[in-house]
């Protein structure tokens, strides 16, 4: 007989949730990934795209459907100051690190998340002293930390300057291309300009994902799209 198919390294399937007031946000929504690498996901304001990332986190449980996943997630947001909680660098990411690890391991993992980061030896620099790109970076090392391997970026970029926008892609990127475990990263954007960076990109619309596609076949959907 042949093998089962390999799980998907994340499966959403037919997932729903309205808010409290009524406000129906996801409607049996469907989405798959099944190898490591930066996928985009874009589409028009309020079509369920930030929802759809917290049920993924397992911060809002959904009203069906289900999500599956290997890898441990973590939410990374559109401002880093609303994530950042310590005044050092260090002190912020020590914050984040799996409890009852031994002193050394947690100064040894903190010091890795800044390097993987760019941010190496900056342990003691006051958070407020860094530039937006910087702050966005310490947020996704905190993640690194914390062991995730499934990042869920909600228009991490919207913020900040072309430069630092750049920084911040170019370090996503890397990431999921690396040889040794290479991260999967779901990253929600309207700057059309960063799906030339993705390994697939999906249009969300009322509650539900499209199809995975490479950015060339996307971009003259989406025109159409805005000319309708
Ligand atoms: N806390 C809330 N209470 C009630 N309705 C909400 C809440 N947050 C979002 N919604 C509604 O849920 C729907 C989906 O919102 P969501 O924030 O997921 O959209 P989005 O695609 O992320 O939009 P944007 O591109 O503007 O960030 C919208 O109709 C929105 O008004
Ligand atoms: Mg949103």
């Amino acid at each position: 007989m042949a093998d089962p198919a390999p799980l998907p390294l994340l499966r959403v399937s037919g997932l729903v949730f309205r808010w409290s007031n009524g406000q129906p946000a996801l409607d049996h929504c469907d989405l798959e990934i099944s190898r490591p690498g930066l996928w985009m996901l874009v589409g028009s304001n309020g079509s369920g795209k930030s929802t759809l990332l917290r049920l993924i986190s397992g911060l809002l449980q959904a009203d069906g459907g289900r999500v599956h996943t290997l890898l441990k997630p973590a939410l990374v947001f559109q401002n880093p100051d609303h994530q950042l909680l310590l005044p050092s660098c260090g002190s912020d990411l020590q914050l984040g690190l799996p409890s009852g690890l031994p002193a050394a391991e947690r100064t040894a993992r903190m010091e890795r998340a800044l390097q993987q980061v760019g941010l190496g030896g900056m342990e003691r620099r006051p958070i407020h002293s860094l530039s937006g790109g910087q702050k966005q970076r310490l947020a996704i090392a905190g993640a690194l930390a914390s062991d995730a391997e499934l990042l869920l970026l909600d228009e991490p970029t919207a913020l900040l300057d072309p430069d630092s926008q750049r920084e911040v892609l170019v370090l996503i990127r890397s990431l999921c291309s690396r040889d040794e475990r290479p991260i999967t990263a779901l990253w929600i954007t309207h700057r059309l300009e960063e799906l030339d960076c993705c390994d697939g990109a999906a249009r969300m619309e009322a509650g539900r994902v499209g199809p995975w596609l490479d950015a060339a076949r996307l971009l003259p959907l989406l025109a159409g799209a805005a000319e309708r």
